[in-house]
C-alpha cells in the first residue's frame, strides 16, 4: 500500500480523504486558536522562515504561486508578505469550504484567490506554477507519491517546491516531543475544539508521515531535483524544498 494519510484507518483512499475534510470542517471554527496555542506560537515563526526560503521566486512578480491545503490562510499571506507590490496574486487552495472561508474572510484585502479544490487533482494545466507550497497540509494527503506527481505535474520546468511538515525527532528530543504530541496536545486539543478524535488522528498523521530521509527519496522518484531537509526546532518540523528538473 502507498503511504498516505489513513484517519481512523479508512480502507480506501477516497474514505481516507473524506474523513479528512470532515476533521479540518470541524474543528475550522478553533483552528487558529489551537494551533497558535499547540505550536506555543512558533507556527507563525515557521511560516515566515519557509516563505523566506523561497524569496528569489517571490520577489519575481510575475511568479505563479500556489498554496495547497492552504486551511485558513496563513502560509498564503506569509508568502504574500515576501511578494513585490503590484505582484500576481497568490493562490490558495483548500478542500475544506469551513477552512477557506475563515481564509477569506481573515484575509479579505489580500491579493489572494482562494480556491476550493483537491490537491490530489489540482484544477490547473500542466507546468502553470513557479511555486507550489504546502505548510502542514502534505501529510494529510491519501497517497504521498501521488501528491508529489501532482505538484510536479503543475510546477514548470525550473519550479520550486516547499512543503513544510512536522516531523519526529530522535533521541531525547523526541522522547520529549513524543509525550507532548501523543499524551498532552490530544488531550488539550480534544478539550478546547470538543473533538477528541479529530485530535487523535494529529499525532497519528504525523507517526505514519515518512521521516526526513524516506520523503527525500520520494521526491527524488517523483522527479525532483536538488532536494533538501531544513529540520526547525530540534526537528520537530521542518521544510522540503526541490525543483522540477529544467527539460
Ligand atoms: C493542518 S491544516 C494546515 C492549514 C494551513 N496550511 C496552516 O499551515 O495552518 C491542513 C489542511 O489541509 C487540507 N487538506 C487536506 N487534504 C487535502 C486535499 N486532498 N486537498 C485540499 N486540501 C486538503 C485540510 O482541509 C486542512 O485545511
Amino acid at each position: 500500500m502507498n503511504p498516505g494519510a489513513r484517519p481512523a484507518g479508512e480502507a480506501t483512499e477516497a474514505a481516507a480523504a473524506e474523513h479528512v475534510r470532515e476533521i479540518f470542517d470541524s474543528i475550522a471554527p478553533k483552528y487558529d486558536l489551537l494551533n497558535h496555542l499547540l505550536s506555543m506560537g512558533l507556527d507563525r515563526r515557521w511560516w515566515g522562515r519557509a516563505a523566506r526560503s523561497f524569496r528569489e521566486v517571490l520577489a519575481r512578480p510575475d511568479a505563479r504561486v500556489l498554496d495547497i491545503c492552504c486551511g485558513t490562510g496563513d502560509m498564503t499571506s506569509a508568502l504574500l508578505k515576501e511578494r513585490p507590490a503590484g505582484g500576481a496574486a497568490v493562490t490558495g487552495l483548500d478542500f475544506s469550504a469551513e477552512m477557506l472561508d475563515r481564509a477569506r474572510v481573515k484575509y479579505e484585502s489580500a491579493n489572494a484567490v482562494w480556491v476550493k479544490g483537491d490537491a490530489m487533482h489540482l484544477p490547473y494545466a500542466d507546468g502553470s506554477f513557479d511555486l507550489v507550497t504546502s505548510a502542514f497540509g502534505f501529510r494529510n494527503l491519501t497517497n504521498y507519491a501521488e501528491g508529489l506527481a501532482e505538484i510536479y505535474r503543475v510546477l514548470a520546468p525550473g519550479g520550486r517546491i516547499g512543503i513544510l511538515e512536522c516531523n519526529q525527532p530522535e533521541g531525547l528530543s523526541g522522547f520529549g516531543y513524543g509525550i507532548y504530541f501523543q499524551r498532552v496536545l490530544p488531550v488539550l486539543g480534544g478539550l478546547i475544539s470538543g473533538d477528541r478524535a479529530a485530535y487523535g488522528y494529529l499525532p497519528e498523521s504525523v507517526a505514519r508521515f515518512p521521516r526526513p530521509k524516506q520523503m527525500l527519496k520520494m521526491m527524488a522518484e517523483a522527479g525532483f531535483v536538488e532536494s533538501a531537509w531544513d529540520g526547525y526546532l530540534l526537528r520537530a518540523a521542518g521544510l522540503y524544498r526541490g525543483m522540477k528538473a529544467l527539460g
